[in-house]
């Protein structure tokens, strides 16, 4: 008959065997390759010793391909749940040195269980991905496993913030799931995320393309668009997953945290007044414009690297966590293409999902022309912003820096789609589409038939823009709340929010509606 004393050195042995995952050997290899292995990420993710682990016992019961004589405790997957500046969240982290992280029955159903409670609790769920997709020795009882997953993250999307950081070669399955979370966080050389990895691609298509080259960090922050930011390391991913958590609330009742930053709510910024260059058509950093107003200067840009003609991400405004969407004329003179549209439709989302308001600041020519976005659906992907913006029912501020032209001045959180607060700076230019644009087609005969053709375009241009580049023709109608000095926008913002923050809007009942994809 066991003691006691028996009993705890049986259970000290079988924690310290869970502690070693796939064994010594196969975490020399992990950290070979650069790698941290799963349990000294969550170190390095939660406040140090909160981590409390869940199912460390668990194992796998197939019996397949000699499975059962390689048993691991935990099967490939560390769950539990933690504190990250002091607030829950709940973790899920592969084990790489186990079947390559790989997911059989049992390890979705441990991500399953801690997805379960984070909804039923109300927190973040962060899941840190290193994993080969669904355990081929397992078949259909691992793919039934990811299907489990993919139904959870898609109750739990807009419930609860759900983070993925991909810290490892992702096939498979292993990427579906991150696609549905709210962000994808990625480290250049260690994460790799594709469907069917570069051997497949060879077989299939003839195409020779290496592991970074077909799904690393720079080709899905910057080209897929599936990323949200590339780090050079992950101890920086992973803090970055702990900032952005400190701009979030915890779920979809609760509030984001908030609290003095020390940056003074009247401070009027002088820079303002000289940040738009004298020419409309000449570039400017909108990136300027953000720092100088929200709290200390601190943006937590998202999905930076992608359609960089948008700028989207998170700051504080008086204390409290805002959205900002912002054109970016320094790219591609901040024009609405495919990409931008997707990207600020998805963020707007988020946003409005979590109660998080939303600050825009627009200097938009329009919508990219060309056959390659109207065959590549600009408007039904265009669409998708123009959608987001209409439902969202959070707080809406906007500030026209320079132009808003055309159709990009509806979709931009203009008054008519229930922008709440919308100012504009004197420079302000709302029309349907710029001077000489406007010139060449009111005109067109006008100017050929004068002498002096150039002269008479110009003659034409100067009364268009006395016409119409100015914020005063919107604001006579009350499309434009106000025109502000630019070196009051941080006071009237923060002002606006705090005056909206008791904003009650509500959609018309229905089961859900149906986005343009
Ligand atoms: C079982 C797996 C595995 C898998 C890797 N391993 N993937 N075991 N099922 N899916 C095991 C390997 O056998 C090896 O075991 C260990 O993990 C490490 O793998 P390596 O290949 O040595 O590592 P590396 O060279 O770094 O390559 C990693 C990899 C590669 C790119 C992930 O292993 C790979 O291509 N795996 C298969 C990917 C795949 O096709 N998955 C199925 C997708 S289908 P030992 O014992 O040697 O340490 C899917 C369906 C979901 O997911 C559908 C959703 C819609």
């Amino acid at each position: 008959m066991p003691t006691p004393r028996d009993l705890l050195a049986d259970l000290h042995a079988r924690q310290a065997d869970a502690e070693q995952g796939g064994g010594a050997q196969r975490i020399a290899q992990q950290h070979k390759k650069g790698k941290l292995t799963a349990r000294e990420r969550l170190d390095l993710l939660l406040d140090e010793g909160t981590f409390v682990e869940l199912d460390r016992f668990v194992t796998h019961r197939s019996t397949e391909f000699g499975l059962d004589k390689q048993q691991y405790l935990g099967d490939g997957v560390v769950t539990g749940y933690g504190r990250v500046e002091g607030r829950l969240v709940y973790v899920f982290s592969q084990d790489f040195t186990v079947f390559g992280g790989s997911l059989s029955e049992t390890h979705a159903q441990k991500i399953c269980k801690i997805m379960d409670l984070a909804v039923r609790n109300g927190a973040p769920v962060i899941g840190l991905s290193d994993s080969g997709g669904a355990r081929i020795q397992e078949g259909v009882a691992s793919l039934g496993g990811y299907a489990d997953i993919f139904l959870r993250n898609t109750l739990a999307s807009g419930v609860v913030p759900q983070i993925s950081a991909i810290l490892g070669p992702c096939a498979g399955g292993a990427v579906y799931s991150p696609a549905i979370t709210d962000f994808v966080f990625m480290v250049r050389g260690v994460s790799y995320m594709f469907v069917t990895g570069p051997n497949v691609v060879r077989t299939v298509t003839h195409e020779e393309v290496s592991f970074e080259g077909l799904g690393g960090a720079d080709v899905h922050n910057e080209t897929s668009g599936i990323a949200h930011g590339a780090f050079g390391s992950e101890p920086e991913c992973l803090a970055a997953i702990r900032m952005l958590l400190g701009f979030i609330p915890s779920n979809n009742v609760d509030d984001a945290p908030a609290g003095p930053t020390g940056d003074p709510e009247d401070r009027r910024e002088e820079s303002l007044l000289s940040v738009i260059p004298a020419s409309s058509s000449t570039p400017y950093d909108m990136h300027e414009v953000i720092r100088s107003v929200v709290d200390r200067g601190e943006f937590f840009e998202i999905h930076a690297g992608f359609a960089q003609n948008i700028v989207v991400g998170f700051a504080r405004l008086g204390g409290r966590s805002i959205g900002l969407v912002a054109n970016q004329p320094a790219v591609l003179a901040g024009v609405l293409d495919i990409n931008a549209s997707v990207k600020a439709a998805r963020f707007i989302r988020f946003c409005d999902a979590f109660n998080i308001p939303l600050v825009t600041f627009v200097d938009v020519p329009g919508f990219l022309p060309g056959v390659a976005q109207e065959h590549g659906g600009i408007i039904r992907h265009g669409a998708k912003l123009l959608y987001a913006y209409c439902e969202a029912t959070v707080p809406k501020l906007t500030v026209i820096t320079r132009k808003a032209y055309g159709g990009a001045y509806d979709v931009m959180s203009s008054k008519h789609i229930r922008g709440d607060l919308n100012f504009a700076w004197p420079q302000a230019e709302i029309a349907v589409m710029g001077p000489k644009g406007a010139a060449e087609i009111l005109f067109k005969e006008e100017i050929a038939a004068a002498k002096d053709s150039a002269a008479e375009m110009q003659r034409r241009i100067d009364a268009y823009t006395e016409a119409f580049a100015n914020p005063y023709k919107a604001a006579a109608r009350g499309f434009i709340d106000d025109v502000i000095d630019p070196r009051d926008t941080r006071p009237r913002l923060i002002d606006g929010l705090r005056m909206l923050r008791t904003k009650r809007d509500r959609n018309p009942a229905k089961k859900h509606g149906n986005i343009p994809l």
